[in-house]
């Protein structure tokens, strides 16, 4: 049993990343242990999150599981849950209520619960005291140990909880099992090192590291020649590709060596605005496979609350950076991510955010309530906005965001644009 802990999650050391390209092994005992069996399994937050799925899946199959949609069905449940704010937490709280319910049905059914809600300690001890029919609790880190986990619960027959709080390695070789035949979901970054004073990912994924661009433009290559049309590059800062690495090779590089495969389409998330260089716009700028589409997330129209929320940029080097792109970069999107509600957001903050919304009329924006989440810095602010308060400015910010969307999607009207159409 490892139990995850906050103090060693926050850790940043200089300890070398290390690229393992033969952790994930399948145990003889329980290579066909899937054959006649099936899987569900439930994904919940951000890119990162979908791909892993694709990963688990791929481990899955490799066990000779089939994929099911339907829960009765499912031998083995599995859970990919995210910590973000509380709504996300609570859904999976909800579903595993009904899972127990089955079990209590079946006994045989396999839960598995991973992802960031099992890197947060309180909910790892949750699991351990109140959760003790969850078969086995994983993290972000040891997805490749599933086949060996399954082993082990399968002689035990008894919780097992593995969840590991460390800065983490670079695991290459995974199976995936894709959603998309067309699309591609290729990390190129795990972890963040910024640690704005809201955010649970820097304590959930551990710390920044870049994968090695030789990995990433082979898997690129190779999906090209498997018939895949577009690739989205991940990571949740992925302007700073590249910095944690000694080759000095930055992503301007990798989005030029991914545009030379020739692959059709290419994109990337999330842009942090701090790590933005010329030379990434003006690769954007020049090739026409790179998709000329940016999230780049503002978060607050206040330079205080952006300060409190450790950002490390204001809104004067945030829009400088916003109309050079615009100028730059012909017919480029540019989305966002705003919360609304953060402690101490006065009204007049609020109004700061609406004012630059107004100005800067972005394509689109996910807009989210600030949500408390416990080992951040803000945790500690006293959460002195009411829900009422916090809902209202979320409506208003709302309306006009959809207003901007729809004038931005009606510049489409009567006209033909190239586009990927998938039937699913
Ligand atoms: N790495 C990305 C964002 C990842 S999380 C970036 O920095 O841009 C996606 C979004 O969730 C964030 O941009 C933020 O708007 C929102 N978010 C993160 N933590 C939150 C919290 N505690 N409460 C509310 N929204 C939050
Ligand atoms: Fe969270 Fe900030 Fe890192 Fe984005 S950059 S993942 S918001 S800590
Ligand atoms: Fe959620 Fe973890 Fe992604 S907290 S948003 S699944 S990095």
């Amino acid at each position: 049993m490892n139990l995850p802990n906050i103090k060693e999650a926050r850790k940043r050391t200089d300890k070398k990343v290390e690229f393992l390209y033969d952790k994930y092994k399948i145990p003889d005992s329980v290579k066909d242990i899937g054959k006649g069996k099936k899987y569900l399994i439930l994904t919940y937050g951000c890119q990162m999150n979908v791909h892993d799925s694709e990963n688990i899946s791929g481990i899955m199959k490799e066990l000779k599981y089939t994929l099911t949609d339907d829960m009765e069905k499912a031998d083995v449940i599995i859970l990919n849950t995210c910590a973000i704010r509380e709504n996300a937490h609570n859904k999976v709280m909800g579903i595993l209520g009904r899972i127990k319910h089955l079990k209590e049905k079946n006994k045989d059914i396999i839960t598995i619960i991973g992802g960031c809600m099992p890197q947060e300690e309180s909910v790892s001890n949750t699991l351990k005291e109140k959760y003790k029919w969850v078969d086995i609790v994983l993290g972000t880190h040891n997805i490749y140990e599933i086949p060996k986990l399954l082993d082990n619960v399968m002689k035990e027959k008894k919780q097992d909880i593995e969840v590991y709080s460390v800065e983490g390695d670079v695991i290459e070789g995974l199976p995936v099992k894709r959603d998309s035949k067309y699309k591609a979901w290729v990390n190129i970054q795990y972890g963040c090192d910024k640690f704005c004073s809201y955010c649970i990912v820097p304590y959930t994924r551990g710390k920044q590291r870049s994968r090695k661009h030789e990995d990433i433009l082979k898997e690129v290559e190779s999906l090209r020649d498997n018939g895949y049309l577009e690739v989205t590059l991940l990571g949740q800062n992925v302007n700073a590709y590249g910095k944690d690495l000694e080759d000095n090779y930055t992503l301007a590089e990798l989005l030029s060596d991914t545009a030379k495969t020739g692959i059709k389409r290419i994109r990337f998330v999330t842009s942090h605005p701090w790590d933005f260089t010329d030379e990434m716009i003006d690769v954007i700028a020049k090739y026409d496979n790179i998709m000329p589409y940016i999230h780049l997330p503002i978060q607050s129209g206040s330079d205080d609350i952006l300060k409190k929320m450790n950002r490390k940029y204001n809104i004067k080097e945030y829009k400088t950076l916003f109309y050079k792109l615009k100028k730059k970069i012909p017919n480029v999107s540019i989305t966002t991510d705003i919360i609304v509600g953060f402690p101490n957001e006065s009204d007049e903050d609020f109004e700061k955010t609406i004012d630059i919304y107004n100005e800067l009329k972005f394509d689109l924006a996910y807009t989210f309530i600030y949500s408390k989440r416990e080992g951040t810095p803000a945790a500690k602010l006293k959460d002195d906005i009411s829900l009422e308060v916090k809902e209202e400015r979320l409506q208003r910010l709302n309306s006009i965001v959809n207003k901007y969307a729809k004038e931005a999607n009606m510049k489409y009207l009567n006209k033909v644009v190239p586009d990927t159409i998938e039937s699913l």
